[in-house]
């Protein structure tokens, strides 16, 4: 992991961060000179021949260990994201233990993946409480912490194409997505006085568990990435502030090309 500075003195939260795409933005947030907090719930290994060996462990210790071992500091914390006494605990435990918050990843999601007829309303419920009412809370309770600081921050949240078009059996997921998208843009309006920057960064199709038989029809057509991907649109936009690029839902793939470092900010 090389280090790079641009976040240097800087605190992040990352939710999801056990795995995938969440344990690639917290590595390269770390690599980048933050110190992290890596969230999600502890899991515990799983056997050698599971499929979900290929994706990785999936818990936080191993990520903040990675980063440990690279020269980075790292926090680990338990916290599931439908539970709003655990993101109430997470803003209060890191400010507690790194004395401030500066960069806020929510990138926890679920699938839920079904034919409206069969869908099952505990699935659709916990997509929609982790997709959606989770990130929602996650900004109340970091909020009041940021705003305090008087100096700026930035978080974003992982949305999906899923957000912006048709994705067979995904009624519950794309609704998800959809009103993610609009919630966070509407949060990034309510804080742009505090300097306080909110975007929506959309991955593209990532090899993670999420993902893992790669078959999601209508994505076919778009390449699959490793999660580190996502490293260098992640770090330029976790140093934004609202004075700066805020109000935007971006492409992972068109970062460098239509948005990031000197291009100029459509106006939302
Ligand atoms: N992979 C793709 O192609 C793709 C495309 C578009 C968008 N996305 C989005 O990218 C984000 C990351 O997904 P991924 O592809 O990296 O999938 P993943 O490997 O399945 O990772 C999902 C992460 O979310 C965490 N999580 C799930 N439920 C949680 C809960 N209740 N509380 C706290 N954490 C929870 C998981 O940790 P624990 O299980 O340890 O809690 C894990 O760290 C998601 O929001 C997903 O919708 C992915």
């Amino acid at each position: 992991m090389a280090a790079t500075g641009e976040l240097r003195g800087k605190v992040a939260v990352v939710t999801g961060a056990s795995r995938g795409i969440g344990r690639a933005m917290s590595l390269a947030f770390a690599a980048a000179g933050a110190q992290v907090v890596v969230a999600a719930r502890t899991e515990n290994e799983a056997p050698p021949d599971s499929p979900f060996a290929k994706y990785g462990s999936g818990t936080i210790n191993d990520t903040a260990q990675q980063i440990a071992e690279a020269g980075g500091e790292a926090l680990p914390i338990t916290c599931d994201v439908t539970k709003s006494e655990d993101l109430r605990d997470l803003a209060e435990r890191t400010v507690k233990h790194f004395g401030r918050i500066d960069i806020v990843a929510s990138n926890a999601g679920v699938d839920c993946e079904s034919p409206v007829v069969d869908l099952e309303e505990e699935l659709l419920d916990r997509c929609l409480t982790v997709n959606i009412r989770g990130p929602i809370l996650l900004c109340k309770y970091v909020l009041p912490q940021m705003i305090e600081q008087k100096g700026g921050g930035s978080i974003f949240c992982i949305t999906s194409g899923a957000s912006m078009g048709y994705r067979e059996n995904r009624v519950g997921y794309s609704m998800s997505k959809a009103a993610l998208d609009r919630a966070y843009l509407s949060i990034a309006e309510e804080v742009r006085e505090h300097n306080i920057a909110v975007n929506v960064l959309s991955p593209g199709r990532v090899d993670t568990w999420m993902n893992r038989r790669g078959d999601w029809p209508g994505t076919a057509h778009i390449p699959m990435e490793q999660p580190d991907s996502i490293n260098n649109a992640a770090v330029w936009l976790a140093a934004q502030k609202a004075s700066t690029f805020t109000a935007q839902r971006i492409e992972r793939a068109e970062f460098g090309t239509n948005w990031g470092p000197g291009i100029p900010v459509p106006t939302p």
